[in-house]
């Protein structure tokens, strides 16, 4: 069976079945406290806790889902990034999986997943043997530890006919945690079938959402209890279509061959070539869903498999340009599919970063060849130098990085950062010098002003989209220059002539009003509970500013604007002068771009 017809399959199957099937969303999941999506139960976490699913309508299906769903979910696990090149593990994939909140519970959810697996009808396959829950297996003091064997599913997998043999107990791997601090959790059965070779490899992991985790680790019963499950469709094929690795299925083999075809020197091995095909897949899925390079979060992702992808060209082939023929292929395959796939805008994104990283690709494969001993802090510069990422020096620098741990890099690299942050604030307190935060630029004192008033107002235009717009409206990354803001936010289309006007309205308003500018510094809880706007998935130190937007003489809660934010900002409101959007676009599915100015 191809990868296409498994599609069809899946979804037939739960289709039949009375399951809504919902498309997959972003890569850059609206949930504040995780980086990417790792599962299709992403963007169902509320309906187990806070949302009704009855009732609320889902923004992509325009109408409430139902107690089950079925998707094919674009997903990201940078937790396994280490682990690509064998035969079963990837960054992106796709998975498959079926839902219930509130609806089917065990009994449905392990027939549904027998029934598909060995149906004759659906993917025909022997069941190795299914795991199921037992907190003997898990360590004594894992927060696991007092939830009871799970019986239930034991017994249902007997009563299928399944032999006792091939009923397994299993602990820490059999219980999924939420994404994220918190969130629905709870045991799971997990169904396995051999591949080619013979190994016994985890297909399909059954999740029955029973509790809530907390921040602090203690399980309540959950507000609706359900169904959430989890098949890579790659592990799919690997076993469907009988080969030994992901790596031979219809879905990798066109992009392996593409690389074969290219080497002309017959240097790329095999491990290389995986890590490539996958890595190719992960670059142009993360930017189409709009992530940039950049050293933080989802950018930072995004770097460093660009950066290992080029490195492995240059090595292998000069500049040999492998990634345009991939992604010609991986259009051709997936385009149909994932419509926010965009040639010209995944080629360009890679090749302005490529074309920053060659510049010193050289030096610093030189140096790295070099350097006696490859520890964190030599990992670090060579990364802060050359932009070489931890992964390249790991791998290229054999021996002698030996005792480097991904952990202790970003270790170096955190403390590099709180670093950077202080010496800009000492520069521009200082010296009146150039302004760089990353965020603001500015090259003397008359830029310097320019910037602070499109700073100030941008803070205002975040909150007039959220008040235009609503609350779904996130940041996702701003640049200042002294001739305008960019700012890019979440939305999932282009905004009306009257909501633009409306949004403007609102900044020229409070312009007017001649609101001071104030910030207070707090302990980051205490910040987080003001209700302050921020990127919830950055790494805030225990300390941040919180800069607010309020009437003369009032304070916080009067706000009417507020982020956390680590300025500089104007005064007063009344500088800013005139705010007017000059263009809004759409730069990814579901993220908007926003070019404004201040006259
Ligand atoms: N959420 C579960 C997983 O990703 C199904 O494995």
């Amino acid at each position: 069976m191809t990868s296409n017809e498994i599609r069809d399959k899946f979804l037939q199957f739960f289709k039949e079945r009375n399951h809504t099937i919902v498309p997959s969303s972003s890569l850059i999941p609206d949930d504040p406290s995780v980086l990417l999506t790792t599962a299709g139960m992403q963007q169902f976490k509320p309906y187990y806790s806070e949302l009704d699913p009855i009732t609320t309508i889902h923004p992509s299906i325009k109408k409430p889902v139902g107690k089950n769903a079925a998707s094919i979910q674009k997903s990201f696990r940078t937790s396994d990034i280490d682990e690509v090149g064998d035969e079963s593990h990837l960054t992106f994939f796709e998975m498959l999986g079926n839902f219930s909140f509130g609806g089917y519970f065990k009994e449905e959810a392990i027939k549904f997943g027998y029934d598909f697996i060995a149906g004759k009808d659906w993917m025909g396959l022997d069941i190795e043997y299914v795991t199921i829950f037992d907190p003997d297996k898990v360590p004594l003091d894992d927060w696991r530890k007092g939830v009871p064997f799970d019986e239930e599913s034991y017994h249902i997998w007997k009563k299928i006919g399944l032999p006792e043999e091939k009923i397994r107990r299993d602990g820490v791997d059999v219980f999924w945690g939420p994404t994220g601090n918190e969130g629905p959790c709870g045991p799971t059965t997990e169904i396995y079938v051999k591949n080619a070779e013979g190994k016994a490899v985890e297909i399909w992991n059954i999740v029955f959402n029973e509790f809530y985790r907390d921040k602090n680790m203690r399980l309540t019963p959950l507000k609706t209890p359900g169904v959430d499950t989890g098949m890579g469709l790659e592990r799919l094929a690997m076993v469907s279509e009988s080969v030994g690795s992901i790596f031979e299925t219809d879905l990798f083999v066109p992009l392996i061959q593409v690389l074969e075809l290219n080497d002309r020197s017959g240097r790329l091995n095999q491990r290389t070539k995986r890590i490539m095909a996958d890595h190719a897949r992960g670059i142009s899925f993360l930017i189409a869903d709009g992530v940039r390079p950049s050293n933080k979060e989802t950018g930072y992702v995004l770097r460093r498999l660009l950066r290992r992808f080029v490195v492995n060209e240059y090595l292998n082939e000069g500049t040999n340009p492998y990634f345009e023929k991939l992604l010609h292929v991986i259009i051709e395959n997936y385009g149909k599919f994932y419509g926010e796939l965009d040639y010209d805008l995944i080629d360009t994104v890679f090749n302005e970063e490529k074309a920053k990283f060659m510049a010193t690709i050289e030096k610093g494969l030189r140096e790295l060849k070099a350097v006696e001993k490859l520890d964190a802090k030599a990992a670090f510069k060579l990364f802060e130098s050359f932009g070489l990422p931890y992964e390249v020096v790991k791998e290229l620098g054999g021996g002698k990085a030996e005792a480097l741990t991904r952990e202790d890099f970003e270790k170096e690299f955190d403390k590099h950062r709180e670093i950077s942050r202080a010496g800009v604030e000492k520069k521009f307190g200082g010296h009146g010098l150039i302004l760089d935060t990353g965020e603001l630029k500015a090259g003397n004192e008359e830029e310097l002003k320019k910037v602070l008033r499109l700073h100030t107002a941008t803070h205002l235009m975040q909150q007039a989209l959220r008040e235009v717009l609503g609350q779904g409206v996130h940041q996702m990354g701003s640049d200042i220059t002294p001739e305008r803001t960019r700012f890019d936010f979440s939305f999932d289309r282009k905004l009306t002539p009257e909501e633009i006007k409306q949004v403007e309205d609102k900044v020229n308003a409070i312009v007017q009003a001649d609101y001071e500018v104030r910030f207070q510094e707090m302990a980051r809880s205490e910040a987080e509970k003001t209700g302050a706007l921020h990127f919830f998935k950055a790494k805030y130190p225990d300390q941040v500013k919180v800069y607010y937007v309020t009437p003369k003489g009032k304070g916080i809660p009067e706000a009417w604007s507020k982020e956390f934010c680590g300025g500089p900002h104007v005064t007063h409101t009344g500088e800013i002068g005139t705010f007017r959007i000059a263009k809004e676009e759409g730069i990814a599915q579901g993220v908007r771009r926003i070019r404004a100015v201040v006259e």
